[in-house]
Order: structure tokens, then C-alpha cells, then sequence
């Protein structure tokens, strides 16, 4: 038995991985961010690729059997080559889940208007994934993407005060909402931009519902370890929670607190 894994490029994965613990409080975890080579959203498919395979596999090599990738980016660019093409050669039954899916098989549920926006970093937005995968769910429903390349950066600086970012997330929701006077509802397809949330709402329109992927993540969860014994059997359920971070373990926890709401304590780790 192993914890279950929860990966991100940095802290953004936390948002994601506090309203798991909340769900499945049952659980050992292992948190990994890989600070060291934030961000990956301006990175290419095989740099995110590369940087993604090396952190689950060091998750797997911890004793994880099931890893979430709680970060859109590698959700997006390498979670299909994992499962598809690395998962079969493992000797022993290794699962890793995205964050992409949880979000686009319930988005048809919300919008009633069938436009549907997604704020998502550069890389997420060029994958394309969104509008994918929700056509696959929801044929009917049209899909508007905007890339916010600065938001992640201004997230991870904690630099979340108007009128500085404010400039960038207003531009960026704009953006968006110029594609289509009919959008009722938009996804943040980043696990980082729930921090700029407060921000966020005084550019979005009220009438305008923001789907944060905490909740619906933690739900798809729990839905997936119902369905599969065979790997649920295999997670400790002794409730240790453990952070690790491949840079600075002090910076690590002084800034989780933000992201995940209570206080820390992590460990650096060599890939
Ligand atoms: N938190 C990641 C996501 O959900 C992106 C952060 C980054 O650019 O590394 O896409």
C-alpha cells in the first residue's frame, strides 16, 4: 500500500489538493510540487512532458500506485503519453489522473447558454484540450479559450493587489468575453487562479458562473475509487499528509500557507 500522489509544478496543485483531503480525509498523501522549474504553462509539450514523467515517477518510486496530476498544464501535455504510452510497462498496477476531465464531463450541467469560456495558461490553451474533451462530453456546447501567461507568475510572487494584476486579469477576462456576448460560464483551468478569485469577480459579470476545480476534482475522486477497488485497495489509509518540493523547503512553506490555508511542513527533494 502506498499514499496517493498529488503533483503540481508549484503550489497551484493545492488549492486542488486541500478540497481532497477535505473529501477523502482517510488517506495518506504525498504532495510534490517541482517549485525548481515553475512554470511549466510557457514550456513546451516535450519539456512539460519530460518534467512531468520524472515527478511521477519519483511518486511511484515513493511507493505512490495512484498519482493526480493537479495542474492543468501536464494534465493537458503529457497525462495521455503517461497513461498511454508509459503506464503498460510498468511491472505493477500504476495509475495517474488528470484534472481536465473531472472539469469537462460535469461543464454541461452548468451552463445553460452553451458557451462555455476557459482562462487557462498558454500551453493549456494551445493543447487544446478543453475544447476537446468537452465536445466529447457535450457536442453542442462552444468552447472560448483565453491564455493569461502572466497570471501564474503573479500568483506564485503573491502580487494578487490591484491595480497591478488587476490590469492583466481584467485584459485577459475581456479577452475572453469579447469571443462571445453568450458565454454564462467559466471554467479556471488553472489550479493557481483560484488565489486571484477575488479579483477575478470584479471583472466577471455576476449573471457569470466561475467553476474553481477544487471541488469538482475531489468528487471525481472519490467517484474513481468507488468504481475501482483494485486501486483503492492499495492506498494507506493511515492519514499522513507530506509535502515535498524539488527547491527551497522554507520558501515552500512560508507560501503554501496561502494556497492550501493552514501551515506545513516540507521537505526538499533531488530528482
Ligand atoms: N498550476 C498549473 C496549471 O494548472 C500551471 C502552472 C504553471 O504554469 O506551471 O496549469
Amino acid at each position: 500500500m502506498g499514499a496517493i500522489g498529488i503533483f503540481d509544478s508549484g503550489y497551484g496543485g493545492l488549492t486542488v489538493f486541500r478540497e481532497i483531503v477535505d473529501k477523502l480525509p482517510q488517506y495518506d498523501y504525498v504532495y510534490l510540487g517541482d517549485n525548481a522549474r515553475v512554470p511549466y504553462g510557457t514550456r513546451s509539450f516535450e519539456t512539460v512532458y519530460t518534467y512531468t514523467k520524472e515527478c511521477v515517477d519519483k511518486l511511484f518510486a515513493m511507493g505512490c500506485h495512484l498519482v493526480v496530476l493537479a495542474c492543468n498544464t501536464a494534465s493537458a501535455k503529457a497525462l495521455r503519453t503517461i497513461q498511454q504510452r508509459d503506464l503498460p510497462h510498468y511491472p505493477d498496477l500504476r495509475k495517474v489522473l488528470g484534472v481536465i476531465r473531472p472539469t469537462t464531463e460535469v461543464v454541461g450541467r452548468y451552463t445553460r447558454t452553451r458557451h462555455v469560456g476557459v482562462l487557462a495558461t498558454l500551453g493549456t490553451v494551445k493543447s487544446a484540450s478543453y475544447p476537446i474533451e468537452i465536445h466529447n462530453f457535450f457536442p453542442d456546447v462552444a468552447v472560448y479559450q483565453q491564455a493569461c501567461p502572466l497570471w501564474v507568475p503573479l500568483v506564485e510572487n503573491n502580487e494578487l493587489d490591484p491595480p497591478a494584476a488587476g490590469y492583466f486579469v481584467e485584459r485577459d477576462i475581456n479577452r475572453l468575453l469579447q469571443q462571445s456576448p453568450h458565454i454564462d460560464t467559466v471554467i479556471l483551468g488553472c489550479t493557481h487562479y483560484p488565489l486571484l478569485l477575488p479579483l477575478i469577480k470584479q471583472f466577471i459579470p455576476a449573471h457569470i458562473q466561475i467553476l474553481s476545480q477544487g471541488e469538482l476534482v475531489a468528487n471525481s475522486l472519490a467517484n474513481y475509487l468507488d468504481r475501482h477497488p483494485e486501486v483503492e485497495s492499495l492506498c494507506a489509509k493511515e492519514r499522513k499528509i507530506r509535502f515535498f518540493t524539488t527547491d527551497n523547503a522554507l520558501d515552500f512553506e512560508e507560501k503554501a500557507f496561502r494556497f492550501y490555508g493552514q501551515a506545513i511542513k516540507a521537505t526538499e527533494l533531488k530528482l
